[in-house]
């Protein structure tokens, strides 16, 4: 293992490295981040590491998945940091260009994702998932990996992707690694670096909750009764706002039933304070 990690910042440079690799032979693991690294993502360097022979971590933090209300400017960046952990978890190739590299002057073909956006986040971040499609679409062309890990936190983003990937007959394979969590249930996120002392201390409520409701669910109590008591819960527990708490078919995420013995996915997106969390569970 080395105590550096290559970067590049330009495709061309990008593309100088991934044509040697392929000449030997080597496949190619894609982790698409926006930095502010923690241990979950390291982990899908490792896993990453276990099923190809190359990993590229790319970091970009992407301008057009934020609406204008979001939180872009403060979102949090640490390069140096990034890279040091990188190393340490035996990334091959990271990926940092620019947003005029990723973005050119003239720019302006884009992705529409697909149905699997339309519900939950889609409501209340309406252009976010034609935004994270349409820059992994980019991340995709520009390192050709045979695989490509994104966590399942962002469960309706895997699942925006795993549409894309398939209705565009994209050639490479997405794999959704399990959510990494606090010892106290946290799922981890860049964005927990927002929360005070004493929001973080509820924030773990969250997952108390869903893993309850997901139970719940699975014991067959009613599902609309269950969802009122996950929020009254929530609320209680100090979470300021709830934007959704929704039980969903793990698959379409369109509206799931216990009845259609399909498997389900409880989603949830709640507010502490100015900080949005969001997590899921299977039911
Ligand atoms: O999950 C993220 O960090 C981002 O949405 C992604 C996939 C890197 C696209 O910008």
């Amino acid at each position: 293992m080395s105590d550096t990690v290559k970067i590049v910042r330009t495709v061309s440079d990008l593309r100088k490295v991934t044509a040697k690799w392929r000449g030997r032979g080597h496949t190619i693991g894609l982790i698409p981040t926006m930095g502010a690294l923690h241990s979950g993502h390291l982990s899908l360097v490792r896993l990453a590491k276990k099923k190809v022979d190359r990993a590229v971590v790319s970091i970009f933090v992407n301008p057009t998945q934020f609406a204008v209300n979001e939180d872009l400017s403060r979102y949090p960046r640490d390069e140096a940091g990034d890279l040091k952990k990188l190393a340490g978890a035996d990334a091959d190739l990271v990926w940092a260009p620019s947003v005029e590299e990723m973005y050119p002057e003239g720019h302006s073909t884009g992705i529409r994702a697909g149905s699997a956006a339309k519900d939950l986040e889609g409501v209340f971040r309406p252009q976010h998932f034609d935004g994270v499609a349409t820059v992994c679409a980019k991340l995709f062309n520009q390192v050709t990996p045979d695989i490509a890990i994104f966590g399942e936190k962002d469960f309706q983003q895997l699942t925006v992707l795993r549409q894309m990937v398939r209705d565009l007959d994209m050639s490479l394979k997405l794999i959704g690694a399990p959510t990494k969590r606090d010892t106290d249930g946290l799922a981890l996120s860049s964005r927990n670096a927002y929360l005070s002392l004493s929001e973080r201390k509820v924030a773990p409520s969250l997952y108390a909750v869903i893993s309850a409701l997901a139970e719940d669910a699975a014991n067959g109590a009613d599902m609309l009764t269950t969802i009122a008591n996950a929020k009254r819960k929530l609320t209680t527990a100090g979470f300021t706002k709830i934007d959704y708490v929704e039980i969903r078919d793990a698959e379409t995420l369109e509206p799931g039933s216990t009845a259609s013995g399909r498997p389900l996915r409880v989603l949830a997106a709640c507010w502490l304070g100015k900080t949005r969390l969001i997590d899921n569970v299977a039911v």
